[in-house]
């Protein structure tokens, strides 16, 4: 199909997405850019975020997203965004007893922190534009608990109950805020649990989807570039499984 730039769903639109160089985050900045927003990529690891960035005609900057003070930062620097996506994330397989006050404060950063932090360098030029489309990559472990990842998932359960606040206080001023609860992503964060949990751990993971299988990153990136639509704009305060049904009933 030949699409005329002009008439794209996210023509004119600017897209800040954080871990943006691989996985899931990848397949999001790729998707955003084809559907015609203009994408910053905000990764740890610069140099795979250039070289999507080339690939894509986007932007890539180095940020770490558990620094507030670089968030903070890079944002002013880079913005202002109409769309923001929480992607970066790290999970640790430990069970709890086997986890420390330094994992908790790792863990938490990264994966809750830095959505504060991203959030409120973005809100006020949303709010004063009118528009504003906030997606957070949160996991079904944010609505489920997670055995082994317990610390992971009350992060996520946090940016769970954070976006839907930012919701309520958001929703009469053009801006929605959403969460996406992935299931078993096939990514290298997935690919390293696997190395350290086999057959064994990837069976488990299948069987506790409805649709008996893991899900790629496009099915996720597809579901975010619909929430960063127009078309979107009635949707908001709400968590989204992109899980095969494994978070249903949740
Ligand atoms: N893969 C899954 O099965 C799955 C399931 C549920 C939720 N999620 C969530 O989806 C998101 C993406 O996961 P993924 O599987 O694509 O992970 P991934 O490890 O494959 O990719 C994560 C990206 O984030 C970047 N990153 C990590 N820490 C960072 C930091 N401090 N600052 C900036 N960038 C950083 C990495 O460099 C990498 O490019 C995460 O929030 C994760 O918790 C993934």
């Amino acid at each position: 199909m030949n699409r005329v730039a002009s008439t794209l769903p996210l023509a004119g639109r600017k897209a800040f997405v954080t871990g943006g160089a691989k996985g899931i985050g990848a397949a999001i900045a790729r998707r955003l850019a084809a559907d015609g927003a203009q994408v910053t990529i905000a990764d740890l690891d610069i140099a795979t975020a250039q070289t999507l960035a080339q690939e894509i005609a986007a932007s890539a900057v180095r940020l770490d997203v558990s620094d507030l003070a670089q968030v903070s930062a890079v944002m002013a620097q880079q913005g202002p965004f109409d769309i923001l996506v929480n992607n970066a994330g790290v999970d640790q397989h430990a069970f709890f007893t086997r986890t420390s006050p330094e994992d908790w404060r790792r863990l938490i950063a990264i994966n809750l922190e830095s959505v504060f932090a991203t959030t409120h360098a973005a809100l006020p030029a949303m709010q004063s534009a009118g528009f504003g489309r906030l997606i957070n990559i949160a996991s079904e472990a944010g609505r489920l608990g997670s055995r082994g990842g317990a610390v992971y998932a009350a992060a996520k359960g946090g940016v769970i109950a954070f976006t839907r606040s930012i919701a309520r206080e958001n929703g009469t001023k053009g801006i929605t805020a959403n969460v996406i609860a992935p299931g078993p992503i096939d990514t290298p964060l997935l690919r390293q649990a696997l190395d350290q949990g086999g057959d064994k751990l990837l069976h488990a993971m299948t069987d506790a989807t409805l649709v008996g299988r893991l899900g790629t990153p496009e099915e996720v990136a597809a579901t975010v570039a619909f929430l960063a639509s127009a078309e979107a704009g009635f949707i908001t305060g709400e968590v989204i499984g992109v899980s095969g049904g494994m978070g249903c009933g949740a």
